[in-house]
């Protein structure tokens, strides 16, 4: 018998590993990923699969996975605006008329490369929402915040900040990434202690936003560093829902282990006793 749970129902949280491609792949190496990744992913329906390529290679990507459920497509970033004079973007109106699903925001490399706020980020964020496309929000604290003993802080005022107007109904149709930056790309992944840690505190502060029933339901995905070897260990803690991979979903076969390992460790989660939360 696995150890009682008292708080959280994880039946209510279908584990969700996302691609993030950053800036790799033109639109003939999505489809010759696909190609390989999609004979892998015919039977992953106990967890959500999405895929996140640049702009230039949504169209492939979309088109070689209709009719997969299972399988989705996500933006990397976007403008908050459905249309207009902003040279180089793209809209949340766009992407949903190409029936993309999910959108990426406020990674780290948009706040600390591009100098994204929690202000504007909070304004895709709504953006998103108004066209059905559904956020996988970014956060995380630099090493000099953790050292400083700052992430609560950090996780807070993110949190609070891009999160601003976004009704409990939205919240749960969020998802959060939470990407510790000193494990994005460094192959220094966190514990997996740290990152229970730190995903009990973001379940914690959108309770404090919303209300325990909302964070409840709310799918949050540990990114920084995750592979084949470490997901199952990530996906057993009880507040981590899945992952937000980068170099380590470059490849199909390596993705694809990763996702079977998330839904091994789910099984296993899901066999543990659950008590009703508060007892
Ligand atoms: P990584 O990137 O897996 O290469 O560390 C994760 C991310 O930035 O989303």
């Amino acid at each position: 018998m696995g150890a009682l749970r008292t708080d959280f129902h994880p039946t209510m949280r279908k584990p969700i590993i996302a691609a993030n491609w950053k800036m790799h792949k033109t639109p003939p190496e999505t489809e010759d990923f696909l190609r390989d990744f999609l004979v892998l992913a015919q039977s992953g329906e106990s967890v959500d699969i999405v895929i996140a390529p640049p702009f230039i290679s949504l169209s492939a990507a979309l088109a070689m996975i209709t009719n997969r459920d299972h399988v989705r497509v996500s933006a990397q970033n976007m403008h908050f605006e459905p249309s207009g004079a902003y040279t180089g973007e793209i809209s949340p109106l766009m992407l949903r008329t190409m029936h993309v699903s999910y959108v990426i925001l406020g990674h780290s490399e948009r706040r600390s490369i591009f100098g994204e706020t929690d202000a504007l980020i909070n304004k895709k964020v709504l953006a998103a929402h108004h066209y059905h496309l559904k956020p996988i929000l970014c956060v995380g604290e630099t090493l000099e915040e953790r050292d400083a003993g700052k992430l609560e802080e950090v996780l807070t005022t993110q949190l609070t900040g891009s999160l601003a107007s976004v009704t409990a109904d939205q919240m749960v149709g969020t998802v959060i990434a939470y990407e510790p930056v000193w494990a994005i790309g460094t192959g220094r992944t966190a514990t997996a202690a740290q990152a229970q840690e730190a995903h009990a505190l973001v379940r914690r502060i959108i309770t404090g936003l919303y209300d325990p029933e909302t964070a409840r339901r709310v799918r949050i995905q540990y990114g920084g560093s995750v592979k084949p070897g470490n997901m199952g260990e990530l996906m057993a803690q009880p507040d981590v829902d899945g992952a937000l991979v980068g170099g380590a979903s470059l490849e199909s076969g390596s993705f694809w282990e990763i996702v079977r390992a998330a839904a091994e460790a789910n099984t296993v989660k899901l066999s543990a006793p659950i008590l009703p939360a508060g007892n």
